[in-house]
């Protein structure tokens, strides 16, 4: 995932320096590649399909305005496969960082499905290790709206089997495999080794995923006002009957997803809600 494998228009590059750089694609506003030091920190199918139609399958799309299924539209909600514009193109900031913008407005299709006026600025601040993603959801409708929403990070990692996710022990989740009632996550370094969907519920807001053998990676994940965490691999059998990923290829991902999930979001008329990602290689 180089910014030279994408037409100019459709992608936004934001390069530090040093290796450290992230690529943005306008479809959908998906984050595809995030770079610490030359290393690519960020899960991209081999299988992902560009055609300004279906979602990227990896990086980071975004849910939104709603998470999971939806009785309005697709899965996930349309914000990931809407084409987003670029309200400020990479410039340096004083402290030598790198911060860009791009927004999503209503139109006649999201009305079609979700009938409110509303506006959607996501912005970036990349630094020497770290990435700060912000999402920014308006409501310019004159009646209160309610959303849903997830930043659906698909980090990379050299092999599931030596992975770990520290950072949720003692919170409830909902296991959206098995079902039924929230169970109380008792692992302090939780290893994925199956199938893995659950929702925990008002986590901290920071986890820390490491993985292995080689390369190494350590990041952090610092949230501001998403009090949920996705923890979502599809393992084997699920990862086959995925079509625009590699039968192997869920060895080398996990994806870690802040969201507001279970309490979706009210907004009135006229007011705004700001939640943000950090990511911080810890190496
Ligand atoms: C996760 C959901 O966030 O996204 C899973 O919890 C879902 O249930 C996964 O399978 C992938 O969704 P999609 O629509 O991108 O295939």
């Amino acid at each position: 995932q180089n910014e030279t494998d994408f037409a100019t228009g459709d992608v936004v590059f934001m390069d530090r320096g040093d290796g450290n750089s992230a690529l943005l694609h306008l479809h959908g506003a998906t984050l595809i590649s995030w770079k610490c030091q030359g290393l690519e920190n960020l899960f991209l199918s081999s299988k992902s399909v560009f055609d300004n139609k279906k979602a990227i399958r990896g990086g980071v799309p975004i849910c939104f305005p709603n998470f999971g299924p939806w009785s309005l539209g697709p899965q996930h909600g349309f914000a990931r496969t809407k084409r987003w514009m670029v309200a400020q193109p990479p410039a340096k900031n004083a402290n030598g960082d790198i911060v860009a913008s791009v927004s999503l407005e209503d139109d006649e299709e999201t009305r079609g499905l979700w009938d409110f006026n509303f506006k959607l600025m996501y912005s970036f601040v990349l630094s020497a290790r770290s990435l700060k993603s912000t999402l920014v959801v308006e409501n310019t409708d004159t009646k209160s709206l309610e959303f849903t929403t997830a930043l659906h990070t698909y980090f990379r990692v050299a092999d599931i089997g030596s992975t770990t996710l520290q950072g949720l022990k003692g919170l409830k989740y909902n296991d959206k495999i098995t079902g039924g009632q929230d169970v109380v996550e008792t692992q302090d370094l939780i290893t994925v080794d199956k199938n893995y969907d659950r929702v925990y519920k008002d986590a901290p807001n920071v986890t820390v995923i490491s993985s292995g053998p080689e390369p190494v990676r350590k990041i952090e994940m610092t949230t501001v006002n998403f009090p949920d965490v996705v923890v979502w691999n599809p393992w084997d059998v699920k990862a086959k009957e995925i079509a625009d990923m590699e039968d192997e290829e869920y060895k080398q991902m996990l994806c870690v997803e802040a969201g507001n999930i279970v309490t979706p979001v009210t907004l009135a008329a006229g007011s705004q809600f700001e939640c943000s990602h950090t990511f911080t290689s810890r190496l």
